[in-house]
Formats: structure tokens, C-alpha cells, sequence
């Protein structure tokens, strides 16, 4: 007997590969059920490689008998859905921002903090970091092990995937628009972003940070340690789909850097390539549609004392996004929830203890 689940936010970018790794990983799902906005009812989605799915209207849908529901459909949306969802007796994994920072709601990478699930029973949701978060917790856990991380300085090279399928279109339109001199149209971003950069992630803040710049160090402190400082430039480029992300840690003591090649290449989830040579490192063209998080350039940073920068690379739409929310379910089944998608016995008894 296996678990009823809903992928909310299903025609999405988020959504799609969500469903897609479903599929990939086999979870064991009796029904998988595609949910989305009214716009898209009725509508069908691919589910591996030979099955569809109709979708199906989430603001009428009933989530009872659901017994982990996926969601991606925005932070409004989740800010209404996820709470009637989980009242319903499902266990939400929510990918978007809205309850990353409640205390009441585990903020969980799956190689990073996975005891902090025990969590979920508060408010019945499990929060997804956001996905440049993600790629930069996992390459800093093995390193934080080994010497304690004080501040990390990181500049972000973000795909327009992550801001969505309609910003994904935006990319694809302005470049022929440049090729074919028609005038560029701007919906999705505030600056043309075919052939350019821009240091512009989410809404303004008052200290002068970007909303993304500020997630980043705030969820990196929840996740790994309240002690770290972070400081985040998050960059939007022209990129399809991975982002990537040159990151300076500066540690309590010395690391060497073959100590924490070495911690990088043991720890689940991380690939290192690292060859000081041409094509020894890894880009985001190479790695769309895979789960690692890759390191490359890793070297000391003598500008500092213990300084260490090195260079990080993932699929946002994957690790980023839609693994981690499937890995959490995956961890959720063998450990919490029992077939019938109730929770454990033996784990209720271990949930009670810690709360
Ligand atoms: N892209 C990334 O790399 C990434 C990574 C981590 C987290 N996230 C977060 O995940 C969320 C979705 O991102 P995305 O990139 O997948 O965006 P997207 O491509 O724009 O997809 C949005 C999805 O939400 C659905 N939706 C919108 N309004 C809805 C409503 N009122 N009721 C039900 N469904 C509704 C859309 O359905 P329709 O097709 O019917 O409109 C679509 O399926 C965002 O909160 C984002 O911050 C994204």
C-alpha cells in the first residue's frame, strides 16, 4: 500500500520537475494528484515517461485521504492552501517562502539538518529553502564540521528559472528580439536580461538588501547555525536553468584546502570537480536535470585569516527545488509516516519527547 500525493503548483517550473522526480525516484505513490490554478483545470501533465495527469482546480480541491502534499504555488497561495491542507490531516512541503522563517515550521535540506522534520507535527508543514540557500547549506555543512564557519561572503549567478516559466519565456523572447531588432519587452524583470546581469533578486529592502540577499542569510542561519554572518549580492543572468555562486568562507581556525576537498567529496549530495585546468570545473549548461551540488575552484583566500573560496553549481529547479521537497518525503515515509500515510507510533512517542 503506498501514499496519495498532490503536486500543487503542477504546471509550474517547480511543478514539473517535481512530478518528473517522482517518477525518477520511484516514491512509492499509489495516486499522485496535479493541482494548480483555475486557469489550468482540466488541463494534463506529464508524469514520467508514459503517463499524463489531468489537473485539477486547487482552490476547490479536498485534500482528505492526501497524505503528503507538494506545493509551489506561490507564497500567497501556500499562505491560504498549506494551513487548509495540513488541517486536513497532510503533511505539506512547502518550496515557497512563506513559512521558511515561522518558527513553528522546520526549515529541512535533506543532507543537512533531516532530524529537524521531527518538527513537523507543530503545524503539519515542512518549508524548502530557497534555492540558492540550498546549494550554498550544502556545500557549507561538511566544511562547518570540520571548522567552524564565521562569515561567508557569496555572490550569486542565478538562473531566470528560478523566477519561474513566464521569466523563462522573458529570456527566450528578448534574445530574438535582439537578433531580429524588435523592441525588448520587459514583464518579469525590471532591466532587459537577455546579454546582461542584474543585481536586482525580489522586492528592496530598507537596509538596502534584496529580499533574496536577506532570505539567504537568514535561512542559512536557521538552518546551519544562528553564529554564521552571511552577506549575500544575489544576480540574476541569462542563464536557462542552474545557478551558481562564488562563496569566501571565512573559518574560526585554519582549514587546509586539501582537508576540505576531502570533507566536500565525502559528504551526500556534493560532487567535487576541481582540476586547475581548463574545463576542471563545473558550469550550470553541464548540470541542468541533475541532483548534485557541484564545487569547483576550491582554494585558499589569504585575504583574510582561515579564508577559503570556492565555487558552487546546482540545478535550481532540482536540488534546489524539487528534489529536496521529494528527499523530505522520502525521509518523511521511512521515518515519521507509516503506509497508510499516518504518522508512526514509535515516532509519535519520539516527536512528544522532543516538543
Ligand atoms: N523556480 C525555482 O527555482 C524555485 C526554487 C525554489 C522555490 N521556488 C518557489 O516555488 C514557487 C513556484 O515557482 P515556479 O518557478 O514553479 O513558478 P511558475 O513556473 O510561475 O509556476 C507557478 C505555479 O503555481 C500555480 N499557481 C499560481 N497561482 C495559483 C493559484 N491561485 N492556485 C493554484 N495554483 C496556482 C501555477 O498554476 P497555473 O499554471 O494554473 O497558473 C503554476 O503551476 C514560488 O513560490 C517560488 O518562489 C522556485
Amino acid at each position: 500500500m503506498g501514499y496519495k500525493v498532490a503536486v500543487v503548483g503542477a504546471t509550474g517550473a517547480v511543478g514539473h520537475e517535481m512530478l518528473s522526480t517522482l517518477a525518477e525516484r520511484e516514491f512509492p505513490a499509489d495516486e499522485v494528484v496535479a493541482l494548480a490554478s483555475e486557469r489550468s483545470a482540466g488541463r494534463e501533465v506529464s508524469f514520467g515517461e508514459d503517463d499524463v495527469l489531468k489537473v485539477h482546480a486547487l482552490e476547490s480541491y479536498d485534500f482528505k485521504g492526501v497524505d503528503i502534499a507538494l506545493f509551489s504555488p506561490g507564497a500567497k497561495v501556500s499562505a491560504v492552501h498549506a494551513p487548509r491542507a495540513a488541517k486536513a490531516g497532510t503533511v505539506v512541503i512547502d518550496n515557497t517562502s512563506q513559512f521558511r522563517m515561522d518558527p513553528d515550521v522546520p526549515l529541512v535540506v535533506a543532507e543537512v539538518n533531516p532530524q529537524a522534520i521531527a518538527q513537523y507535527k507543530k503545524r503539519g508543514i515542512i518549508a524548502n529553502p530557497n534555492c540558492s540557500t540550498m546549494q550554498l547549506v550544502v556545500a557549507l555543512k561538511p566544511l562547518h564540521d570540520r571548522a567552524r564557519i564565521k562569515r561567508v561572503v557569496v555572490a550569486t549567478y542565478q538562473s531566470v528559472s528560478g523566477a519561474g516559466r513566464d521569466a523563462m519565456d522573458e529570456l527566450f523572447n528578448q534574445t530574438r528580439s535582439v537578433y531580429v531588432n524588435d523592441p525588448i519587452k520587459k514583464e518579469q524583470f525590471t532591466k532587459q536580461i537577455a546579454f546582461n546581469v542584474i543585481p536586482h533578486i525580489d522586492v528592496f529592502m530598507e537596509d538596502g538588501d534584496t529580499k533574496e540577499e536577506w532570505k539567504m542569510a537568514v535561512e542559512t542561519r536557521k538552518i546551519l547555525d544562528p553564529d554564521i554572518a552571511v552577506i549575500a549580492t544575489c544576480v540574476r543572468v541569462p542563464v536557462f536553468i542552474g545557478h551558481a555562486e562564488a562563496v569566501n568562507v571565512e573559518f574560526s581556525r585554519p582549514v587546509a584546502e586539501e582537508d576540505a576537498r576531502r570533507a566536500l567529496r565525502t559528504f551526500p549530495g556534493v560532487s567535487v570537480v576541481d582540476h586547475r585546468a581548463d574545463e576542471g570545473y563545473v558550469t550550470p549548461a553541464e548540470i541542468a536535470g541533475e541532483d548534485l551540488v557541484y564545487v569547483s575552484r576550491i582554494r585558499k583566500d589569504p585575504t583574510v585569516a582561515n579564508g577559503l573560496a570556492m565555487w558552487v553549481v546546482a540545478d535550481n529547479l532540482r536540488k534546489g527545488a524539487a528534489t529536496n521537497a521529494v528527499q523530505i518525503a522520502e525521509l518523511l515515509c521511512g521515518k515519521y509516516l507509516d503506509r497508510r500515510g499516518r504518522a508512526a507510533t514509535t515516532q509519535r512517542r519520539t516527536v512528544t519527547a522532543v516538543s
